[in-house]
């Protein structure tokens, strides 16, 4: 294990719970890179000012391999590696809830290519520094929704169980080098981009809450915790898991 300050990789942290994890992970001393397709030099700027800790914004498309490397490339060069990935950039809160049948082939593909397609290209654009230093931690961010099969969102919610799936996979595969690959669930979380867009929380908010143990709305700071532990030391010889975060609505 090397003994840089270490850097994390927030992908769509500009806004929303990318914003909030990479929040967490700067207030718990780690250097940032935030990689969005908007917004990302302003928000890496607002979080090293509020928390003192070098940042880095760059657009980044997490469909496009090129654009994923040119990245990371970026941040090697600036910070010397990267510890820390956090595949959070998804297609969700701007999504049109419908039966499964009232979507087109294209709007399936276009939220695989971002929820699946991007958490792959990014693992595999970060393993080769991972592997270099013995370290790493993936962090990939799910759904509870892929467990409870939710109904009127099936691209997004296969997307979610392909990256349970894509979890397992990465934690089998890069055990040898100490990296560790886990999901965090979270259930319906209400961030500035959910509450601007009142129909999920139309459709689902009620009855979400009930479904819970813990009968209330989940927030952004519900979740950063795990995510602060899952990208540290005490989470070492834990892989492949998914922890869900939401009030004890679902148990695996
Ligand atoms: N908010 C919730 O209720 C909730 C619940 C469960 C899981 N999640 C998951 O949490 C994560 C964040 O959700 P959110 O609510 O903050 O979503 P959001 O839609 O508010 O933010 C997503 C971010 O990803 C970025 N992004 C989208 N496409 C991208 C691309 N191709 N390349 C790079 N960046 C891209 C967006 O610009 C945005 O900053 C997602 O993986 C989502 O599926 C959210």
């Amino acid at each position: 294990m090397n003994t840089r300050t270490r850097v994390a990789l927030i992908t769509g942290g500009a806004t929303g719970l990318g914003r909030a994890m990479a929040e967490r992970l700067a207030a718990d001393g780690l250097r940032i890179v935030i990689g969005d397709l908007r917004g990302a030099q302003e928000a890496a700027q607002a979080i090293q000012d509020q928390h003192g800790v070098d940042c880095l914004g760059l657009r980044m498309d997490v469909t496009d391999a090129v654009s994923i490397q040119e990245t990371v490339d970026a941040a090697a060069a600036r910070f010397g590696g990267i510890d820390v990935l956090v595949n959070n950039a998804a297609l969700f809160s701007t999504l049109v809830n419908r039966p499964f049948d009232q979507y087109d082939a294209e709007e399936w593909m276009q939220v695989m290519r971002v929820n699946t397609l991007g958490p792959f290209l990014c693992a595999k654009a970060v393993a080769p520094h991972m592997k270099r230093q013995r370290w790493g931690r993936i962090i990939n961010v799910a759904s509870t929704s892929a467990l409870k099969g939710l109904a009127n969102m099936a691209h997004y919610v296969t997307s979610k169980g392909a990256v349970i799936t894509f979890t397992r996979v990465l934690a089998r595969e890069l055990g040898a080098w100490e990296i560790t690959a886990n999901a965090i669930a979270p259930g319906l979380t209400l961030s500035d981009q959910i509450l601007q867009n009142d129909a999920h929380v139309q459709q689902f908010g009620e009855a979400i809450r009930k479904s819970r143990s813990i009968q209330r709305d989940a927030y952004p700071s519900d979740l950063v915790g795990t995510v602060s532990f899952l990208a540290g030391n005490d989470s070492a010889f834990m892989t492949g898991q998914t922890l869900c975060v939401e009030g004890g609505a679902v148990f695996v």
